[in-house]
């Protein structure tokens, strides 16, 4: 089986990288993780790609002068290694135009809401001030505008009673370790089309229960 060759982006903890080698570790995933970058040589994540042995790049976006200048170095590098996939994941740089434009559709990325709702950074003390009953994370192809794009894979978690920041950002990020392996995955099966700006999924019909919160027993 040849498998989707991947490369994850990162700028820091890592646990979405971690989750996506663990998801490549089983013989029967489609993709693999062939290569990590980082902007800053200090990402915790890198010792994940270390420990598995899966080769790492820092390419410090302070080396360059523009930003056009740092896209080009992060689009040598996944064009030298044959890279057909890339997933952001807590990568903090904002990639420009062109490039996304060179890596449209194959380019993903994961925020920690249900996006349209709650862009950008501090989601999650946003979801709790608006007082919504469910949080959770989506998967989506970027595009240039920050944190839009078609969605491949949304989680959905309840905000329950006493949530704080940290509480919501655990529960979200135990769906986000499993949202991301499966957007990857469809992809690599080849079941994931963007038509009109929305993705489509072969196969992916399935029924699934409503979710109340509270529940309707309360
Ligand atoms: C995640 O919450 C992700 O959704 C967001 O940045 C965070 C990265 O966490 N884009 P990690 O580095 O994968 O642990």
């Amino acid at each position: 089986m040849a498998r989707l060759k991947v490369a994850v982006l990162i700028s820091g903890r890592g646990s979405n990288l971690a989750a996506l080698i663990a998801a490549c570790a089983a013989a029967d995933f489609p993709a693999a993780v062939a290569l990590v970058l980082s902007n800053r040589a200090d990402a915790a994540g890198l010792a994940h790609a270390a420990r598995a042995g899966i080769p790492c790049r820092v390419i410090a976006h302070r080396d360059f002068a523009t930003r056009e200048a740092f896209d080009e170095a992060l689009d040598l590098a996944l064009r030298a290694d044959g890279i057909e996939l890339v997933c952001l994941a807590g990568f903090m740089r904002l990639l420009g135009a062109d490039f996304v434009t060179r890596w449209r559709d194959r380019l993903i990325n994961i925020h920690p809401s249900l996006l349209p709702a709650f862009p950008g950074l501090g989601t999650h003390a946003r979801a709790l001030a608006a007082g919504v009953r469910f949080a959770g994370c989506t998967v989506h192809f970027v595009r240039p505008a920050m944190d839009e794009g078609p969605i491949i894979v949304q989680a959905a978690v309840p905000v329950l009673p006493g949530d704080d920041e940290a509480r919501l950002a655990a529960r979200v990020l135990a769906a986000e370790h499993r949202s991301y392996p499966l957007a990857v995955r469809l992809i690599a099966e080849g079941r994931v089309r963007v038509a009109d700006e929305r993705v489509e999924i072969d196969g992916a019909a399935g029924q699934m229960p409503v979710v109340l919160n509270p529940p309707d027993s309360a």
